[in-house]
């Protein structure tokens, strides 16, 4: 029997490195009890404290997982849940055997762990919406303060958003596990505060200046360990993203958040037209220098399903309207077919500016390049933050690539729906254009059947979320 100590509950890190370790040498997740630094002695499995160590691993040994489970795991570690540890790992080392494991939703292993890491999503978005910052310490430099209790780990985790929703003022979040400061440079740690101390409503600034007198707020080894692991979080685009994305106005009273520190946006990210508007400016990547205008997203602000698209056409460029051209009115007669209301279903592309290339006359279309996805797809977050679809539907690769914060090939995710780490479902399927360019027409009807048979998916979650409301 092994005993892993981890540094903290979200030592990702030092659970990643272990659980390596013990899948090169083949020891069972039965054979492996979790455990983190500080937990008391009656937390502890008896017998436990002196274990063997593990021989060291040959360098030539090595195995990979898949890139969403390391994802998946990144977040379902910050569960509360004691049981994560031993839960991720064993998933871990049943991937070794069957590499496609976490597709199979009706594992027990999968579904817990993916509903772990849905439950810790919703939580940091509790967070980003109830926090409620407060002016306190004016006599000194001004401070903002604001009490959380979280449900998991999440502090850490949710910190970056804040340090960018608020970039020009200095913070201070307290929680019961620890408590998350923003100098306006960079975010510290300190210990939470326990909940004996809590601070009544109204007596947060008391609190605040019980612990953290300004001028007192040291950082410490442990609190630059963890800005590491948020440093992890922050890039975790797909996931953290929604989050970063859905910046509403919420305000603590006087405090005039400045939005436009977030990544350079100025509106409110679940105004559907501010957005729009805003989009209309964009200059993330060079594709506006020769497009007509941005083609932002267009669709009810509380479609169910949210269609996504490559980028926009010849005549969508000219229009200013997504999918109006073949490939729209493709869109339009399958939808149909399938049973799926287009007026009640959010369209949008992942690139919003048409990029071509000029063939005498005629624009000729030109993918989108990774770096043009990538810089574009703040855009497409934050309608999925505005809309809160409960359906994704990836139209082709680049949509696909988009909507998974990743190159995601089609044939393998086709045709099903996949569980995304937001909660949302998502489901791939090839793009109209796709069937518009088949030469045999024979693949071609067969083609577009499939298409139809992929979009009753949708059609069918649109059905029951009508019955539902
Ligand atoms: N193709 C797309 O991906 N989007 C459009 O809007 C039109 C064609």
């Amino acid at each position: 029997m092994y005993l892993v100590t981890l540094d903290s509950e979200t030592d990702f890190d030092g659970w990643r490195k272990a659980a390596r370790a013990f899948a090169l040498h083949h020891v069972a997740p039965a054979d492996v009890v979790w455990h983190v630094q500080g937990q008391t002695k009656d937390q502890m499995p008896p017998g436990l404290s002196e274990t063997p160590s593990l021989p060291p691993i040959e360098t030539e040994s090595t195995f990979t997982v898949p890139a969403n489970f390391i994802e998946l795991a990144r977040i379902a570690i910050l569960h509360r849940e004691g049981e994560r540890f031993a839960l991720l790992y064993r998933l871990l080392w049943r991937l070794k055997a069957d590499h496609d494991l976490l597709v199979t939703m009706s594992d027990p292993d999968v579904a817990q762990a993916t509903a772990m890491a849905g439950s810790v999503q919703r939580d940091a978005q509790r967070m980003r919406d109830l926090v409620r910052f407060r002016e306190i310490g004016r006599e000194q430099k001004a401070h903002y303060a604001a009490w959380f209790e979280p449900e998991h780990h999440i502090v850490a985790f949710a910190a970056p958003f804040f340090a960018r929703r608020f970039a020009d003022m200095p913070w201070s979040i307290l929680t019961p596990d620890v408590c998350a400061h923003w100098n306006g440079h960079a975010i510290s740690f300190t210990p939470g505060i326990s909940r004996t101390e809590w601070p009544a409503p109204g007596r947060l600034e008391e609190t605040w200046r019980r612990h953290f007198q300004p001028g007192r707020l040291t950082t410490t080894d442990a609190p630059v360990k963890r800005r590491r692991n948020l440093q992890d979080a922050s890039v975790l685009g797909s996931i953290l993203g929604p989050l970063l994305a859905d910046a509403e106005r919420w305000t603590g009273g006087r405090i005039s958040p400045r939005p436009e520190a977030i990544m350079g946006h100025k509106a409110a990210a679940n105004d559907l037209e501010a957005l729009r508007e805003e989009a209309a400016h964009c200059r993330a990547c060079p594709l506006y220098k020769d497009a007509t205008q941005t083609v932002f997203g267009e669709g009810p602000k509380d479609a169910t399903i949210m269609l996504v698209g490559e980028q926009p056409g010849d005549k969508e460029d000219l229009a200013g309207h997504p999918f109006v051209g073949p490939a729209g009115q493709m869109l339009d007669r399958a939808l149909e077919e399938a049973g799926v209301d287009r007026k009640k279903v959010y369209v949008t592309n992942a690139v919003k500016h048409f990029k071509f290339v000029p063939r005498g006359k005629i624009r000729l279309h030109q993918k989108p390049a990774t770096p043009e996805i990538k810089a574009c797809r703040p855009w497409y977050e934050r309608e999925v933050a505005a809309i809160q679809p409960e359906l994704i539907v990836a139209m082709g690769a680049t949509a696909a690539q988009s909507v998974f914060g990743k190159i995601t090939p089609i044939g393998k995710t086709r045709g099903r729906l996949i569980d995304l780490p937001d909660g949302r479902k998502a489901l791939v399927t090839v793009h109209p254009s796709y069937l518009l360019r088949l030469p045999d027409p024979e693949a071609k009807v067969l083609e577009y059947q499939r298409f139809v048979e992929d979009l009753k998916i949708a059609a069918s979650l649109q059905r029951k979320s009508a019955r539902a409301a």
